[in-house]
């Protein structure tokens, strides 16, 4: 009993220090103006860290002895990507290999009986970063961020020895050299020692440690951290340093820069299995912690061919090593809903490290996924978490399931506003059907608002949205916008909350003023209409140019039978159940009530064609037909589209050109009586030189 009760007072005590740590944190990371002593700041954390190791079970995800002090949100200024700094697309087998292999040579039209040579590297598990040196000097370092704009690191980046500040011999004027920072296995096992004799929080990986230090507002501190960095790529050259990847990572050697290895130049599936073999064995040896390995096309023309399609090279890919695991018990199967309403089970475990994380919660996926596998709660489960996945409940330990266990079953009703949940034909998932009466869809959408590829509104994270919403503060996006304004007559301002102050509350109306003029293609993309992700609002801004227009279309395509609708499931990715998700969302009176009031508040940029506007394709609308014989399909419209122009699948009068290959059939009859402009191969390739 006297136990109990002494649990009951600790796990007490743990919330409050909880609490206060995380605000004297919030007041050192991001007002930079701490109110204690380091002294005082370090024995809260030591009466922490003593509490727990009394009672391990009140380690929990946020307790403040597992994250990494807080985000810093200023301080920083924030540097523009000339070339995107983009991520990787993955395969997780032998299939998935084959499968990207095929598409490499399908794309280039590369017959099979000539190989086409891919350099494999590790893959570093740390943060990625550019560098950009003019003549040879370190000018700038930054971040990735969203990539397309990232936080200028240069400060912190000077103190890492693997980095060279000048560059010697015959570099071009502007080379940008991109790599991933990390710390060694050693070296992170020092620090956390370290931090913890300070009473300070342990990290829980080599990464998390390398991004904590690397992103520090004072460069001392990253100073004292043993930081790496391995060069893996280029970003922005005014003149090329090689014509193969090989030849880069030759290059960067050469003017001083560390690259990981062993590395491997193969063409054919079986020796880059043996690659991926060989490093996943060494793998437990190596000084630094790698999460699989990546795979380049070695010729550079060939990789330009390739470009990009949404955020991942074509000419690259990572195959990820399997998944560390490990077995807890289910302690409850929460259902969480999302912002356009899908109900996901979510299993609540006992905490559990899996390859240094403490894991405490983990995906069901959906209904069917839960039935196939029998998951019940107290059952015992394998979970597995692989790289920064949200771990997954992988199977039931059968022989360990109480006797009067009962199968789970799936609520058919919102958690949260009770409505009638339905799963449609076809469809895996349940979904609420409150719609806009549903509290949890609404705050999913604000936070999906605010979030780094929409409004990427800083110091506005998911549990303040939360907090505001459960306070009144935020229930559209509108009122993000006149949260400063109603603050200054407010009689419980936000400066006055706990853990806020006038500095974080100036901030955060500074950060969000900041976003007041956007572009339309991160405006729709924030709207967070179901089925229209980064790439599709991009697709709906080039293709209408601005929101009026868009509005206007979406209020036609209502007729099915108009041009507007047979013009909107002609985009590339809308088919007809996306066009009717569009024309659903900006035909609801009530989201057209919150535009109108959203639009009063904000600049939104038209469409700019990322391309150069003087080349003759720019915002023309292009037909592919027939078979090319130069080069592939794929090539030409991937071609085209970097261009800025817009490939639909059929013709019509506002078609500009239609490119005809063999065997052309009836999208050049149909051009010819419409009288659009007919060309072949050879007449593209000319026009756009
Ligand atoms: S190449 C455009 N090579 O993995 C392609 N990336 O999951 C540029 N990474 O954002 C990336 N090791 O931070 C490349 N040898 C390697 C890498 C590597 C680690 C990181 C990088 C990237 C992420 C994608």
């Amino acid at each position: 009993m006297n136990n109990l009760f002494e649990k009951d007072e600790a796990e007490l005590r743990h919330s409050e220090l909880s609490s206060l740590i995380k605000y004297h944190d919030s007041k050192y990371y991001q007002e930079d103006a701490p109110d204690v002593s380091d002294v005082e700041y370090d024995k809260l954390r030591l009466e922490i860290l003593e509490i727990e190791k009394k009672f391990p079970d009140l380690i929990t995800n946020t307790s403040p002895t597992q994250t990494v002090g807080a985000k810093p949100s200023k301080g920083f200024s924030k540097v523009k990507h000339n070339v995107p700094m983009l991520s990787l697309g993955n395969v997780f087998s032998e299939e998935e290999l084959n499968d990207f292999l095929d598409r490499l040579y399908k794309f280039l039209g590369v017959d099979k009986g000539k190989l086409i040579e891919i350099a494999a590297e590790p893959k570093i598990d740390g943060l990625s970063c550019s560098l950009r040196y003019e003549k040879g000097e370190l000018v700038y370092a930054a971040t990735r961020g969203d990539g397309y704009e990232g936080e200028d690191i240069t400060a912190n980046v000077r103190v890492i020895d693997d980095i060279p500040k000048k560059i010697k011999g015959d570099v071009p004027d502007v080379l940008e050299v991109r790599g991933e920072v990390y710390m060694r296995r050693d070296d992170f096992i020092k620090l956390n020692q370290q931090q913890e004799e300070k009473g300070k929080p342990v990290f829980a990986n080599p990464r998390n440690a390398a991004a904590g230090s690397l992103r520090q507002l004072d460069a001392k501190i990253t100073a004292e951290r043993p930081l790496g960095m391995f060069a893996y790529a280029l970003g922005e050259v005014s003149k090329p340093i090689s014509d193969t990847q090989w030849g880069i990572r030759e290059k960067l050697i050469s003017y001083g820069f560390s690259e990981a290895s062993p590395v491997a130049l193969c063409s054919v599936a079986e020796d880059i299995l043996k690659y991926y073999n060989h490093i996943n064995k060494l793998r437990p040896d190596l000084d630094y912690e790698i999460d699989g390995v990546v795979y380049k096309v070695n010729r550079l023309d060939y990789q330009e061919r390739l470009g990009f399609v949404s955020r991942a090279p074509r000419w690259a890919t990572a195959h990820k090593f399997p998944a560390e695991q490990a077995v807890t018990i289910i302690n409850d199967i929460n259902i969480q809903v999302g912002r356009t309403g899908v109900l996901t089970p979510v299993a609540r475990l006992e905490p559990i490290t899996v390859g240094g994380v403490v894991v405490s919660n983990a995906t069901l996926h959906n209904e069917d996924e839960i039935n196939r596998k029998d998951v019940r709660i107290g059952d015992h489960v394998t979970i597995q978490r692989a790289g920064d996945v949200i771990p997954q409940v992988v199977n039931v330990v059968l022989d360990k399931r109480k006797a009067k266990s009962k199968p789970y079953k799936f609520p058919h009703q919102c958690p949260v506003c009770d409505s009638n949940a339905i799963r449609e034909e076809g469809e895996v998932a349940w979904r609420c059907t409150g719609g806009l009466i549903c509290e949890a869809q609404a705050v999913e959408r604000l936070k999906h608002f605010v979030g780094r590829l929409a409004f990427d509104i800083d110091g506005l994270g998911a549990k303040i949205i939360q907090q505001f919403w459960d306070d009144g503060l935020l229930k559209t996006p509108v009122d993000i916008f006149k949260l400063e304004e109603r603050d200054k007559t407010s009689l419980t301002p936000i400066r006055a909350r706990e853990g806020w102050g006038d500095l974080s509350a100036k901030n955060l109306f500074e950060s969000i003023n900041n976003k007041r003029v956007i572009t339309l293609n991160r405006f729709i993309y924030a709207l967070g209409i179901r089925q229209i992700g980064e790439a599709t609002a991009k697709r709906l801004a080039s293709t209408y140019g601005d929101l009026e227009t868009i509005k206007q279309t979406m209020v036609l395509a209502t007729d099915y039978e108009s041009q507007a609708y047979t013009d909107l499931i002609n985009i590339d990715d809308i088919g007809p159940s996306t066009a009717d998700d569009l024309v659903g969302f900006f035909n609801e009176v009530h989201n057209q009530d919150i535009l109108k009031a959203i639009e009063q508040e904000l600049e939104i940029k038209p469409y700019e064609s990322p391309a150069d506007q003087d080349n003759p394709v720019a915002g023309k609308v292009l037909v592919f037909t027939g078979t090319l014989s130069k080069i592939t399909r794929a090539e030409a419209k991937a071609k085209a589209e970097s261009l800025g122009a817009k490939v639909t699948g059929s013709v019509s009068k506002k078609t500009d050109y239609v490119i005809v290959g063999e065997d052309a059939g009836s999208k050049l009859k149909k051009a010819k009586e419409l009288g659009v402009e007919v060309l072949n191969e050879d007449e593209w390739l000319a026009l756009i030189g």
